[in-house]
């Protein structure tokens, strides 16, 4: 389908409108690192327990996996820009309950609701983007949504720092309350997605988006064309989990968004602020925003080189440095057991080690898992595929929002770290005996392979017929 014929680069409309459903990504980072810097508070006001304390992470997490299920329906039925506004709307009403709940319920509710609106979104926002965008800037989307979220993250945490003072996890959560009514106000402006337009066989008015959004008619009839192409393929619904070559296909997606969350990096993101401090550390929150800095650095290198090094060789180079970093911070930890004071040496080692883990994520698993999420399935199982590969990372996410404390108590923040560290070690296995290098290769092409049975590790090879 990339098509040279399209000399399109970004128009400023579609600079604008991509602006605005990235905001969406925005939204996602704000809210997930929402807890790293208010949680103690939130504890001290409600008189929480550690199992209590985790569930504040864990309930948007799980609502997040249940708006994740739903989002590929409710796009299809509803058109991409009413559920981003809808996203948008919840994102907006829900902060405000949330700032101002009056108990650790409403406050639950609050966060479950939100985070059916972060799971909406982290399905249609690149769903719209890759809609909406000229065919050659594409696939650099998703790594740019990606980075919306790594900005959503520092950004969380440096608000939460700068409001910490203050004492007010209310105060900490209503700076949300900005972006989610910018986007409201901004959605409401978003013409909708040409493709979901020809998918209910709205034509004419596909036609008028394209011609706004594109910069010749030349573009907007070749697109036309396209399009109408594309959805004559039949979405195969749940019927495809009978087809074995998706099903594989679908496997690997599966292990390889449970391998990105297992990976331990939302242990980062969400209670860094308790693994500083069982360090040692005098001041956590400087130590989490460096965090979540390196994270947003290193997301800009991962775009600029993923689509030239390739996805292995990054993958790779990643795992690496995730299993040694986990390895050494694990250790630290082992010979430091609670009760005991780290040297300043192990201090800085811990700091310096877990700043090379959050790099070994951003690098390879944070954008790459997605971008490979979103090529290896067939056309007609996409939405299905990226459905139930998106679900899975929400409940994996959720389990680490849910256990990590517990676990630190349990088995030492040493054997946590350790416990990641293997995962890691796995992660080798399924990147080097079940994932294909899809760098340079039509997805068309990968589906023909797919389909004729070649092993999926080789999906990427040009087959000489
Ligand atoms: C992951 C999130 C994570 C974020 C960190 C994303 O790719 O899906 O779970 O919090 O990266 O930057």
């Amino acid at each position: 389908m990339e098509k040279s014929s399209q000399k399109g680069g970004a128009n400023a409309i579609v600079t604008k409108v991509s602006f605005i459903a990235a905001l969406a990504g925005l939204l996602f980072g704000l809210d997930i690192a929402y807890v790293n810097g208010s949680l103690e508070l939130i504890v001290k006001t409600f008189h929480l327990t550690t199992s209590q304390s985790e569930l504040i992470a864990e309930i948007l997490l799980f609502g997040a996996f249940i708006g994740a299920v739903f989002s590929g329906w409710l796009s299809r039925q509803f058109g991409r820009k009413k559920v981003l506004l809808l996203a948008s709307l919840i994102f907006a009403l829900f902060t405000f309950l949330g700032v101002f709940a009056p108990s650790f319920t409403v406050l639950l509710v609050a966060r479950f609701i939100i985070g059916l609106a972060v799971g909406i979104a982290s399905f249609v926002a690149p769903l719209y983007l890759s809609e909406i965008a000229p065919f050659k800037i594409r696939g650099r989307l998703i790594a740019l949504y990606q980075l919306m979220i790594t900005i959503g993250i520092l950004a969380m945490f440096l608000s939460n720092a700068a409001l910490m003072h203050f004492g007010s996890w209310r105060l900490m959560m209503s700076v949300i309350a900005i972006p989610a009514l910018v986007m409201f106000v901004g959605a409401l402006f978003l013409p909708e997605s040409p493709r979901w337009l020809v998918l209910v066989g709205r034509n004419e008015e596909a036609q008028k988006v394209l011609k706004r959004i594109r910069n010749s008619d030349e573009e907007v009839n070749f697109e036309l064309g396209e399009i109408k192409e594309t959805v004559k393929v039949k979405g195969g619904g749940w019927k495809l989990l009978t087809k074995p070559f998706f099903r594989k296909v679908l496997i690997l997606g599966i292990l390889l968004q449970a391998l990105q969350q297992f990976s331990g990096m939302n242990a980062f993101m969400y209670y860094s602020g308790q693994v500083f401090k069982a360090a040692g550390f005098s001041s956590p929150a400087v130590a989490t925003i460096v965090i979540g800095l390196v994270n947003m650095l290193t997301t800009l290198i991962a775009i600029k080189y993923v689509d030239k090094l390739g996805r292995k060789p990054i993958l790779y180079a990643g795992l690496t440095i995730l299993v040694v970093s986990c390895a050494v911070v694990g250790y630290i930890f082992k010979i430091n057991p609670p009760g005991t004071e780290m040297t300043s040496v192990e201090q800085w080692l811990t700091l310096i080690f877990s700043l090379l883990f959050i790099f070994g994520f951003a690098v390879a698993l944070g954008p790459i898992i997605w971008i490979l999420c979103s090529e290896i399935f067939p056309l007609k199982g996409r939405d299905l595929g990226i459905t139930i590969t998106t679900a899975t990372n929400w409940i994996s996410n959720t389990i680490i929002g849910g256990y990590t404390l517990t676990w630190f108590i349990h088995l030492g923040v040493g054997g946590t770290f350790w416990m990641f560290g293997a995962v890691n070690l796995v992660g080798f296995l399924i990147i080097g005996f079940l994932t294909p290098e899809t760098k340079n290769i039509p997805l068309e092409e990968l589906e023909k392979n797919l389909e004729n049975g070649v092993p999926l590790r080789k999906l990427g090879v040009r087959q000489i017929s």
